[in-house]
């Protein structure tokens, strides 16, 4: 099975072995590629609808992973299981996200890792991380269309994250993906910028913003 990069790019974060809840799975791509190469050791695919949950099914009939691969119908956490040890929650917004985590605060506590990618406010996340001094493991950036951050943590605890870190990470891969985001970044806050009276009130946090990439890439 050929996975999306954006998809291939959260099942590298995923330990050999490793209990998986794939929340939110829709098609459960994620699902089946985890279990069908046997990086993980078990897989509940849950999400909250139940439209998406018949293609999950398809997808798992398909690849005959009837047997390792559970589906769960609930919302975000809900009725996941004692024995999950990694959650994956993808391609959805921060407030979903944040709601979901929100919602079980002691369990996540539990996780050994939780897997986050978020399709906008990347940013918001992290200062929802630092607030709550949760660790950062890891973090990746991938172009897939678009430009995705993937951020690993769990909720031991640590320092809050500066300015600088809640925009580019604490841990983040600072490959060439990465640069090549922030110097994209960079050009659409230039041209904003330009048009921008130095009156507005965003023009400020926005030269800030433009500052700080001119000290972590070469623009
Ligand atoms: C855009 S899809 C992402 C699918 C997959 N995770 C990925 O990254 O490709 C978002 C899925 O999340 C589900 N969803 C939204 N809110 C949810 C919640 N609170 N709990 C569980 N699933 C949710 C939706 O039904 C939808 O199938």
């Amino acid at each position: 099975m050929k996975l999306s990069k954006r998809l291939k790019a959260i099942y590298d974060l995923v330990d050999e072995g490793a209990v998986v809840g794939d929340i939110g799975c829709d098609h459960a791509l994620l699902s089946c590629a985890l279990m069908l190469n046997g990086k993980a050791k078990k897989v509940y695919a849950c999400d909250i609808n139940e439209e998406p949950l018949k293609q999950a099914r398809k997808s798992i009939e398909y690849y005959k992973l009837e047997d390792q691969i559970d589906v769960i119908h609930c919302a975000g956490l809900d009725k996941l299981p004692k024995d999950v040890d990694t959650i994956v929650i993808a391609g959805m917004g921060y407030e979903t996200i944040r709601m979901i985590l929100d919602h079980h605060p002691e369990k996540i506590k539990h996780y050994k890792r939780i897997i986050i990618q978020s399709n906008r406010d990347v940013e918001s996340i992290r200062k929802y991380i630092s607030e709550h001094r949760y660790h950062i493991q890891e973090e990746v950036c991938v172009f897939d269309l678009h430009y995705y951050q993937i951020i690993v943590f769990d909720c031991s605890e640590d320092e809050k994250l500066t300015k600088k870190e809640i925009l580019f990470g604490r841990r983040m891969k600072k490959d060439n993906v990465f640069m090549q985001m922030w110097f994209a970044n960079y050009r659409k806050y230039e041209a904003i910028l330009k048009k921008l009276p130095k009156s507005n009130e965003n023009y400020a946090s926005l030269k800030e913003v433009m500052d700080l990439i001119e000290e972590e890439i070469e623009v």
